[in-house]
């Protein structure tokens, strides 16, 4: 097995990954159940989808209404998950419309559309796959959008000293992460929260725009020990002018200073792809800073075991 850097790196050849949920079926709602590295796709895609009401799960609590009008898309990379598989055999029995995006597992064997995906990695470092096939199914990505994100991951993959100083900035400064997201992409910015999780093992705050000038903006001001967070906002290009407003006014009043971490491309695959790309790196170069292995998650595993 190679370095993790290998297995972020290979995004690239996810972005040619073609398969996709038949969105021409009838439903009247899409519930997205996913947890962790795997649910993280169906959060994303529920704040960019606006044609039908979708919501993403990642609980014990199931929705009244799931029945046959309901697209159901149940995601675990490893189709072992326990919350994922009693979900999706809920949904089964509702008569929901079920699809699975996974790699095997029980959740393969239960459901019959199911995206076969490979086997052998991260589940968190396999967001390609789990996430083109919800992008392409729905009309949100199509062949020149994922051409586009492919070439600028391309980039960041030649170059990305700067992710490196983020990380080494956080380290050396012993700082911990505090992430500002922006509509349509706040669930971005969540998920570079839980790549500082996984792969640096480091506790990280996330919060998102215009929300938080509603809340966070007082202890962002005034709170205790303010030198322990290092505050990066995860932009793009085409971005509202109102949210960079908020954003510099905010830490005018509030008296902070922020990292800029801008995605790259006009489609919304670009962006999306290549925020994650960039947050991945910052959390590996953190990692290795920490002398912590990136990959390792067993703890989670163990959590597993001992809950089965
Ligand atoms: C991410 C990771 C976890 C899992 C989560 C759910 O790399 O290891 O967040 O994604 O425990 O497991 P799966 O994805 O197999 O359903």
């Amino acid at each position: 097995m190679g370095d993790y850097l290998e297995e972020i790196i290979d995004k690239v050849k996810q972005m040619d990954f073609k398969d996709s949920i038949d969105f021409s079926l009838k439903f009247k709602n899409i519930v997205i159940f996913g947890m962790g590295g795997s649910g993280i796709a169906g959060k994303i895609f529920q704040d960019l989808f606006t044609k039908f009401p979708v919501i993403s799960i990642d609980s014990y609590e199931f929705p009244q209404y799931i029945d046959e009008n309901t697209l159901f898309i149940s995601i675990s990379y490893s189709g072992n998950t326990e919350e994922t598989i009693r979900a999706t055999d809920m949904a089964i029995k509702k008569g929901a419309k079920v699809w699975a995006i996974t790699s095997g597992g029980e959740l393969s064997k239960m459901v019959k559309n199911v995206i076969l995906i490979p086997k052998g990695l991260q589940p968190r470092s396999s967001i390609g796959y789990l996430l083109n096939p919800l992008l392409l199914g729905s009309g949100l990505a199509d062949d020149d959008s994922l051409k586009e994100a492919k070439e600028n991951i391309e980039k960041l993959n030649r170059e990305h000293e700067e992710m490196k100083i983020i990380a080494d900035e956080i380290y050396y400064g012993n700082k911990i992460p505090a992430i500002f997201g922006f509509p349509p992409y706040k669930y971005v910015a969540y998920r570079l929260k839980t790549q500082f999780n996984e792969n640096s093992k480091i506790l990280a705050y996330w919060s998102y725009f215009p929300e938080l000038n509603h809340n966070d903006t007082m202890p962002l001001k005034s709170t205790y020990r303010k030198e322990l967070f290092y505050f990066i906002a995860l932009t793009y290009p085409n971005i509202n002018e109102i949210y960079l407003k908020r954003l510099k006014i905010t830490s005018e009043i509030c008296d902070f200073n922020y990292k800029e971490v801008r995605a790259m491309g006009e489609s919304l695959a670009s962006q999306i792809y290549t925020s994650i790309h960039q947050g991945d790196l910052i959390s590996y170069y953190l990692a290795k800073r920490r002398g912590v292995d990136p990959r390792d998650v067993n703890i989670i595993e163990e959590l597993k075991r001992r809950l089965s």
